[in-house]
């Protein structure tokens, strides 16, 4: 126990990308409202989570920032993402929405910026001038971007001025991401993967997932983040609303798949379900 209350814990692995020093897997924050927010990013926090993804668009950012400062950990060992919609990428809009969400999260930076979806009717040269803009105002140490496809990431790379080191995508083994995977590589990006349960869905009771997890006497869950880690440079951010399953969530460095094991659960990739696909979505790249 350290002088803060906070257990200490081996550090989580990282995952590095143009400076940034992402832990290998995060919190999602989606929906976790009110006290009960507050309360289990506080507890996601005291866990030994050190990655916390939110977005304007969530409405969490305040619950967010409550729960950080009542967790007792140091500002520097956390690694806070938001994200600006993709109504606002205008640059004015932009900066509003960035000075805005450190408002909320009454923090003085966050350490990952992304832009939340692109949009073909703002120019993206003006968003990715903007993105720059927020980086060397210091209002984020570190930029990217989310729901980029192969060639609008590759646009977004040559219009950025400044480096960027993540494209934040749905990844799960029922969905095919092996071009953006190989994109993002081939630019130095690292890849968060959002959705690693399809937001709970069927993933969890696939029985090839489900043999796994029996013969490892681990749970589905734990299958699913270690397949997604052992991606290279690839990293989840499950959500879950329950402490013992962010302690499970975490738990997921103390053994390695096979390649055999590995094979078996990409090849459940022939599925190609894929879970977030809103009006304001991009044609995604095909298989
Ligand atoms: N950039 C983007 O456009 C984008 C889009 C979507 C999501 N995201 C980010 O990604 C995060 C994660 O995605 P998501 O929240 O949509 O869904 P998810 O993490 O795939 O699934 C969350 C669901 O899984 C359950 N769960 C969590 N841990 C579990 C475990 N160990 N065993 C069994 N069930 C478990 C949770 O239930 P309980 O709460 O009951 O545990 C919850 O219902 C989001 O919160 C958000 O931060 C980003």
């Amino acid at each position: 126990m350290n002088d803060t209350g906070v257990l200490a814990r081996p550090a989580l692995p990282r995952l590095y990308a143009h400076g940034a020093a992402i832990p290998a897997v995060g919190f999602g924050t989606t929906d976790l409202k009110g006290d009960a927010g507050r309360e289990i990013v506080a507890t996601a926090l005291r866990l030994g989570h050190r990655h916390i993804d939110t977005a304007r668009k969530y409405g969490t950012e305040v619950e967010v920032g409550d729960g950080i400062r009542a967790s007792g950990v140091p500002r520097e060992e956390i690694f806070l993402t938001t994200k600006v919609s993709h109504e606002n990428l205008r640059a004015a809009d932009f900066a509003r929405s960035v000075e805005g969400s450190l408002k909320d999260l009454r923090v003085d930076y966050v350490d990952l910026l992304l832009v939340h979806w692109p949009n073909p009717q703002i120019p993206l040269a003006e968003t990715m001038q903007a993105l720059a803009t927020a980086k060397r105002r210091g209002l984020t140490r570190h930029i990217g971007v989310a729901n980029f496809t192969t060639a609008l990431l590759a646009e977004a790379v040559r219009l950025c001025p400044e480096p960027l080191a993540v494209n934040e995508v749905e990844f799960h083994p029922y969905l095919d991401q092996r071009k953006l995977h190989a994109a993002c590589r081939r630019h130095g990006m690292v890849l968060i993967g959002y959705c690693p349960f399809m937001r709970g869905g069927d993933i969890l009771d696939d029985p090839v997932i489900g043999e796994i997890a029996a013969a490892r006497s681990r749970t589905p869950a734990q299958i699913i983040l270690r397949w997604i880690t052992q991606n290279e440079g690839v990293a989840p951010i499950p959500k879950s609303t329950r402490p013992e399953r962010l302690r499970e969530n975490l738990a997921i460095f103390d053994f390695t798949l096979t390649d055999e094991e590995f094979e078996r659960i990409g090849a459940l990739r022939a599925k190609n379900r894929r879970r977030a696909n809103p009006p304001h979505a991009p044609v995604w790249d095909t298989p």
